[in-house]
């Protein structure tokens, strides 16, 4: 069926592709003033007369009359028809035309201009109040705003009461079923009642790359808790698809972004003359954020706090944009400051300092590990050699690999040799059989990295996992309970494990958790899977809840140490079977992976 692409996409694509770019991929173009000249691919020509200019991102031959833009371009040089040269130029720099989205019914794509229409009025309303309220102005400028930048972001604020955006609304002719839809107002539990979301709050309003305003993040000027409150997900929002600020870094950002993590981050830099700074809206990045960063940098940066959980953040960060194969750099800036902070205390030419000496990925993984593992002791050093040995094996260069092998050594006092030893052997291990847990001490690396892959769950796994999710679902307490003892990749049901993202990062933000809204992310199998879940019994008191949760995770670790032990098992089963294409010590290996085991079967035990 032929679908007709939204006007605004074949717009974000078309400034996505710049034309320079993509026509020197087909034909050579040299610099002339201005523009580009270079032989036209569209007739027989010896001296060049076809010009293309970036400003205007047009070309045009002064020998035959061609012309047009970027689209154009492809349609004539590679014979598409539009639709399809859309296609290959959304391909290019990564954006999904979404051909459900193309095609999604009218009303719940007027449903989403209802709300983007409501966030923008209210953004205004907001932004006025801001203007009009002396104190609110004084909470930002006393934390350095200029009102030339509160302006550029369009910040606002929410005044405190129960009712002031329910009845601008109102007024403005909004029903209260799309009034509530827009997510600015919240139902209340023992009736038909509304009430504001954000009361007493600085608001921020995200705006999306089409200049859409789909959602805010409210941060309160006292000690109410919690400190950010942001839109839930809608029919506009959707919080791991976008990213806080792209629509001005967009506009800005020749090259480099960096990725900060609050919106105070990003207000301030570029306030301080950066105005290429995004944040990732309270979650921890995700994969479509990176496609999205991927569309309009090659050259980003990653700058979170520079305690902890900010090197953790930036770790998994590094990771997930290397997945999408993006090479980021980490700045680090010096202990316990955030960007905000540090450039307000410090100035921009130290933030300079720190964005010229950012880390590259093994840089930052080194000094990463380092801080993980005890290098005073013999084990620590162990460890911490086998973690780079596994990313030095995937450096292509033998001179920097021989840099890294140097720099390892140095630190640890393990030979050269060793090391390299270490390097060939899970290279040659790597590219012949799964690699799962040889390189990882199981019990202290996030298995998050290392449990990817399905399994047939045993019918007791399965159980205990659907019974701790339906909790987990049902009661926040629960959550409480597991925080940070369990975490969503935990589950190694697929399904699962994407139900319990979507409400960990719900109670995260102190949203509630809307059934009919998680359901609406699944569909045909996965649907029955997670109605299954949501149907069984929970009626037990408080503290049996507790324990049974407890059980449950028991259990699951239980599994999946099984689990562990059946898939080293099989890779030394693997090994004895292709003994001649291993060059290392294959006893040593072996040896190795059945040290695992025992410790694996000590750790079974204990759980029993
Ligand atoms: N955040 C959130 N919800 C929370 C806490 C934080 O969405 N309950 C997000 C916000 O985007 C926030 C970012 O995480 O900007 C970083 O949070 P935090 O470091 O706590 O705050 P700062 O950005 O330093 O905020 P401020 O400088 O305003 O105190
Ligand atoms: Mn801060």
């Amino acid at each position: 069926m032929p679908y007709i692409l939204d006007e605004n996409i074949i717009r974000d694509i078309r400034e996505s592709n710049d034309i320079v770019d993509v026509i020197t991929e087909y034909i050579t173009l040299k610099h002339a003033g201005a523009n580009f000249i270079g032989l036209c691919p569209f007739h027989n020509e010896k001296t060049p007369s076809f010009s293309v200019s970036p400003s205007k991102q047009i070309y045009h031959c002064f020998g035959c009359g061609e012309g047009g833009d970027v689209i154009s371009f492809i349609m004539k040089y590679t014979n598409l028809d539009f639709i399809e040269a859309v296609k290959l130029l959304a391909n290019r720099v990564n954006i999904t035309i979404d051909e459900k989205e193309a095609n999604v019914d009218l009303k719940t794509k007027k449903d989403k201009e209802i709300a983007t229409n409501i966030n923008k009025e209210v953004a205004r309303y907001f932004h006025n109040n801001l203007l009009n309220d002396r104190s609110a102005l004084d909470y930002l400028y006393n934390r350095g705003l200029k009102e030339k930048t509160i302006r550029a972001y369009g910040i606002g604020y929410s005044r405190d009461s129960w009712d002031d955006v329910l009845s601008f609304l109102l007024n403005r002719g909004y029903s209260l079923e799309q009034i509530e839809k827009s997510g600015l107002v919240v139902k209340h539990s023992d009736g038909n009642r509304y009430y504001d979301r954000f009361r007493g709050r600085i608001m921020f309003p995200i705006i999306d790359t089409r200049g859409r305003v789909i959602g805010f993040g409210g941060r309160t000027t006292g000690n109410a808790q919690p400190k950010y409150l942001n839109s839930p997900d809608t029919s506009a929002f959707s919080k791991g698809n976008n990213l806080y600020g792209l629509n001005i870094a967009k506009k800005y950002c020749r090259n480099k972004i960096i990725l900060v993590e609050g919106y105070m981050d990003v207000i301030s830099l570029y306030q301080h003359g950066i105005n290429y700074c995004v944040a990732s809206l309270g979650t921890a990045l995700t994969p479509n954020q990176s496609k999205l960063l991927k569309r309009y940098s090659n050259d980003i940066y990653i700058c979170y706090d520079s305690d902890n959980a900010g090197l953790n953040a930036a770790s998994r960060a590094l990771d997930i944009l290397k997945e999408e194969k993006i090479e980021a750099k980490v700045i680090l800036l010096p202990e316990g400051k955030d960007p905000d902070e540090f450039v307000k205390e410090n100035g921009m030419d130290r933030f300079q300092y720190f964005l010229n000496n950012a880390y590259n990925y093994l840089d930052f993984k080194i000094l990463f590990y380092k801080k993980r593992y005890n290098l005073n002791t013999l084990e620590g050093k162990i460890d911490f050699t086998k973690e780079i040995s596994n990313m030095l094996k995937e450096v292509e260069s033998p001179i920097e690999r021989d840099a890294y092998i140097n720099k390892v050594s140095l630190e640890t006092n393990i030979s050269i040799e060793a090391i390299k030893e270490e390097i060939k052997q899970k290279g040659q291990i790597n590219s012949s059989i799964k690699d799962k847990y040889i390189n990882n001490n199981y019990r202290n690396t996030n298995k998050y990295n290392i449990l990817p892959v399905k399994y047939n769950l045993e019918p007791g796994h399965l159980m205990a996992e659907k019974n701790l999710l339906n909790f987990l679902i049902k009661d926040k307490k629960i959550y409480n309970h597991i925080k940070g003892r369990f975490l969503p990749s935990d589950f190694l049901d697929q399904v699962y494990r994407r139900v319990a993202e979507i409400i960990f990062d719900a109670y995260d933000n102190e949203e509630e958790i809307h059934l009919d809204r998680i359901i609406a992310y699944f569909e045909g199998e996965e649907l029955e899977k997670l109605k299954e879940v949501i149907n069984l019994e929970d009626d037990f008191d408080e503290d049996e809840k507790v324990k049974a949760a407890d059980d449950y995770i028991k259990k699951i670790n239980y599994y999946e140490l099984k689990i562990q032990k059946n898939d080293i098992k099989e890779q030394i089963a693997n090994i004895q079977n292709n003994k001649d294409s291993f060059k290392g010590d294959v006893e040593k290996l072996i040896r190795e992976l059945c040290l695992k085991i025992i410790e694996i079967d000590k750790e079974l035990k204990l759980h029993q």
